[in-house]
């Protein structure tokens, strides 16, 4: 797979090369944008996750920041102090009544739940049973059962967590146009994913009170290497300084079944939690980057994406936004354009990423169109049920390139340009463009990069973009390499310095 990655990457970029007339009508990168795009997003890999504040998150913002300002842009960078939350080592164990003790592999924690130390926390186990989904798949927290919780201020409390889904084609979103024909995008009506965990949020503080120490927790209808290392949801304890205090690790489904049989004939003498995840005080910054365009006045278009998260898909905006500032540095427009890199999106709310809107009312006041980019060249990975039992596997596809936009006919001019921008894109680039509507006085959501959503709804017209991978938010071995399919990356970014041309052709005109 790597291999044929590697020589298709080569292939088109050899191509690219040899044809560098025909690409300077339509904008596009050219073979050398395409070899550092290839690079950077490969050595960002290397260096491992950017959480939220920690020293890869620091370096990526930074090394980005540097290549604007030698590319020619005004860069800025507004700097911030958050109390970050660090899981450094977690198990799991559980000692039973005849005196072994079990070692039982876990998926990963539940973030902000908790820090134990590395002595962990350790007590009897109450199974109360499933912390369920109402119809319309929102959590309903009121399912768990604790009747029976012994007395006492250290149990550990198991549960098995059914995922919500989600169905784009139900009437809280509408289709507003797609780059191929809709049947071609099944996902639209089926949208299972992991991710969907991220709306799944208890009373962390309410628990602790009934003498809850340590919680368990099982994917359900979801292969263990699906749930593996999975960052959800990611909410931590409002305010500074203050932790919620269970700790929490998540197990996959067989591992939930041989807890849950075991707990049930009453084998279970007791269960150590270790969750060891310190909080300190963590600085990280939100970069941007001001491209002057040749008018001279102060419109501009907004791009905007996030830096933190834990691979190289979900993080990967920074890098795809440099490629495009250094195009429209050497191939100037005349509209002004912003660039804006944000953080705090993984801090699970202790640093807000949307606070540069406050902080810099300028950049939304200057704004005649907003574009939000991230997680481009994602594939496609799925569990396969066909035997019976999940299977995780690449389907073959890349990821919709999902859309949001606001279905306000003040918007339609930039969604025809952006659905012009894929003409002569192939066929495996399927993205749909979708808007989330008010159902029963219920606002479907807007989902992306901290911010996007307040973009959609203000008076700037905005596109959306957000690919939603069943990985988005789980870290990997490989950091996600081989999820990462660099040339279409370089489509998809192709597509939008398509959009961000046609824009400033209307610019011009006057019609903007
Ligand atoms: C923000 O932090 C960066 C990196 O430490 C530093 O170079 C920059 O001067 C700081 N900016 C401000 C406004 O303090
Ligand atoms: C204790 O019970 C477990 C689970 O039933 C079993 O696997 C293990 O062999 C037993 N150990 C002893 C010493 O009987
Ligand atoms: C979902 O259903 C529950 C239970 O009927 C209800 O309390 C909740 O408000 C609903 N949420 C939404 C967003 O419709
Ligand atoms: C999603 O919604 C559409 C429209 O209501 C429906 O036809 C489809 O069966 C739904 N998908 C699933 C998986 O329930
Ligand atoms: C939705 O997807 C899941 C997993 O990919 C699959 O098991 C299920 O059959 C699909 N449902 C529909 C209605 O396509
Ligand atoms: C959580 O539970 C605590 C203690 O019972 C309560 O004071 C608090 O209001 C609850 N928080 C929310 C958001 O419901
Ligand atoms: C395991 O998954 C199945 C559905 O695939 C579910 O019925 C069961 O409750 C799950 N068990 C646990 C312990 O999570
Ligand atoms: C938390 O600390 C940061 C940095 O000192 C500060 O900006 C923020 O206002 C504080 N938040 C709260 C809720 O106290
Ligand atoms: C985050 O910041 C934005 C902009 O300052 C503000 O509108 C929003 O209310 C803040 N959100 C929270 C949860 O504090
Ligand atoms: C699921 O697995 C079966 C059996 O291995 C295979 O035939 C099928 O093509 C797979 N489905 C998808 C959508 O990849
Ligand atoms: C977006 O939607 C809101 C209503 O939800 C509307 O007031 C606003 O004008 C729309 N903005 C654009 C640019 O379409």
């Amino acid at each position: 797979m790597q291999f044929s990655l590697r020589a298709a990457f080569v292939a088109a970029s050899l191509a690219a090369a040899g044809n560098v007339f025909a690409l300077s009508s339509s904008p596009a990168l050219d073979q050398h944008a395409e070899q550092l795009l290839h690079d950077r997003l490969f050595q960002t890999n290397l260096r491992g996750p950017r959480w939220t504040g920690n020293e890869n998150q620091n370096t990526l913002t930074s090394v980005v920041a540097s290549s604007m300002e030698i590319a020619g842009l005004n860069v800025e960078t507004l700097n911030y102090t958050f109390f970050r939350w660090d899981p450094r080592w977690w198990s799991l164990s559980l000692k039973l009544k005849n005196g072994t003790t079990m070692g039982l592999p876990t998926t990963g924690y539940w973030p902000y739940s908790g820090d134990s130390g590395l002595r962990g926390v350790t007590g009897a186990v109450h199974d109360a049973g499933s912390f369920a989904l109402f119809p319309n798949q929102t959590a309903n927290p009121d399912s768990l059962d604790w009747t029976g919780l012994p007395s006492g201020e250290n149990n550990i409390v198991f549960f098995d967590n059914p995922s919500p889904t989600r169905n784009y084609s139900e009437p809280g979103y509408g289709l507003l146009g797609s780059s191929v024909a809709a049947s071609a995008i099944p996902e639209l009506g089926n949208l299972t994913n992991p991710h969907w965990q991220s709306t799944k949020i208890l009373n962390w503080t309410a628990i602790r009170e009934l003498g809850v120490a340590g919680v368990v927790t099982s994917w359900v209808h979801t292969s263990d290497e699906n749930g593996a290392l999975q960052f959800l949801p990611s909410y931590g304890a409002p305010g500074n300084g203050s932790l919620f205090n269970v700790p929490a690790l998540f197990v996959g489904n067989s591992t939930g079944e041989t807890i849950r049989g075991l707990v049930r004939s009453g084998e279970v003498e007791s269960a150590t939690v270790v969750l060891d995840a310190p909080s300190s005080w963590a600085t990280s910054s939100t970069v941007i980057g001001h491209l002057a365009g040749k008018k001279g006045s102060s419109e501009s278009i907004l791009v905007y994406t996030h830096t933190d998260g834990p691979s190289i898909i979900e993080e990967n905006g920074p890098i795809l936004l440099l490629a495009m500032a250094e195009y429209f540095a050497a191939h100037p427009i005349n509209i002004n354009i912003d660039f804006v890199l944000t953080t705090g999106h993984m801090s699970g709310q202790h640093l807000n990423e949307s606070r540069w809107m406050d902080e810099r009312p300028a950049l939304m006041q200057n704004a005649k169109a907003a574009i939000v980019c991230e997680h481009f060249g994602a594939m496609e990975w799925k569990d396969n049920f066909s035997t019976g039992k999940p299977v995780y596997e690449a389907t073959g596809k890349h990821e919709p390139m999902w859309t949001m936009v606001n279905s306000s006919s003040a918007s339609n001019e930039l969604h025809q340009l952006y659905l012009d921008a894929f003409e002569g894109t192939p066929d495996t680039l399927r993205m749909a463009m979708v808007s989330p509507q008010v159902v029963n006085g219920a606002q479907s959501n807007w989902y992306g990069a901290g911010g996007s959503r307040t973009l959609g709804y203000s008076n700037i017209p905005t596109i959306g973009i957000i690919p939603q991978p069943d990985y988005l938010w789980a870290a990997m071995p490989d950091g996600g390499w081989s999820k990462l399919d660099v040339q279409m990356a370089i489509t998809q970014i192709n597509v939008i310095l398509k959009l961000i041309d046609s824009l400033d052709q209307k610019f011009v005109a006057g019609s903007l």
